[in-house]
């Protein structure tokens, strides 16, 4: 059966569109929901354009209230019954608490060659440290940060006149290339690896 796909996004959305625009003909799974906690996220206009339904809940009311905010979350993903959902630029930590209720179904995109560079400004710590490469990893959502088992990763050479902002610019293509391939392995319940190189 056609698997059901919440995509959550606090941005742009453009690993969002990528996912979304895969899912169709024979693929196992359909995008059903975007949800974002960012009612401005440009991502939410982009998925209606694309017919898929969607629904914001504003963290900031919530405060240091998280779990008032996840159980928004969960009330809205529960109505919407995926059997998978993938963060795509969704920048809100989400607890143990909610990841155990999503435990093996939860996916995400980060831009580094996990374990390296957990957490944010990726492309300046790549080079910062000097590395040779840099890239992205889809990985399964575990209680840990950035953390649980890769599902797939892109790499690329870091070039000597590199910034954080042209790393980005240049990785960008690649998530979209890397996320929808890991996708439609993971919803045909495929784990092997996937690995690219740009
Ligand atoms: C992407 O580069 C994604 O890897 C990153 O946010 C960007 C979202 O862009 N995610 C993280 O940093 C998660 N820790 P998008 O909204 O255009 O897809």
């Amino acid at each position: 059966m056609t698997k059901r796909v919440a995509i959550l996004i606090s941005g742009g959305g453009s690993n969002m569109v990528a996912l979304a625009q895969s899912m169709r003909e024979d693929h196992p799974a359909k995008p059903v929901l975007v949800l974002s906690n960012n009612p401005n996220a440009g991502g939410l206009s982009k998925a209606r354009a694309l017919h898929i339904p969607t629904m914001a809940i504003d963290h900031k009311p919530y405060g240091q209230d998280r779990a008032g905010f996840e159980d928004a979350l969960q009330q809205v993903l529960e109505t919407a019954q995926p059997d998978i959902i993938c963060l795509a630029g969704f920048m809100r930590i989400l607890t143990p608490d909610f990841m155990v209720k999503w435990e093996g179904r939860i996916l995400n995109i980060h831009p580094s060659l996990l374990p390296k560079y957990k957490g944010l400004h990726t492309h300046a710590r790549a080079l910062e440290a000097g590395d040779a490469e840099h890239g992205c990893t889809v990985h399964e959502v575990t209680a840990a940060l950035d953390d649980g088992p890769i599902l797939g990763q892109a790499h690329m050479p870091v070039l000597a006149d590199d910034t954080p902002d042209t790393l980005a610019t240049r990785l960008l293509p690649l998530e979209h290339a890397l996320y929808p391939a890991v996708l439609r392995r993971f919803a045909a319940g495929d784990r092997t690896p996937v690995t690219l190189q740009g």
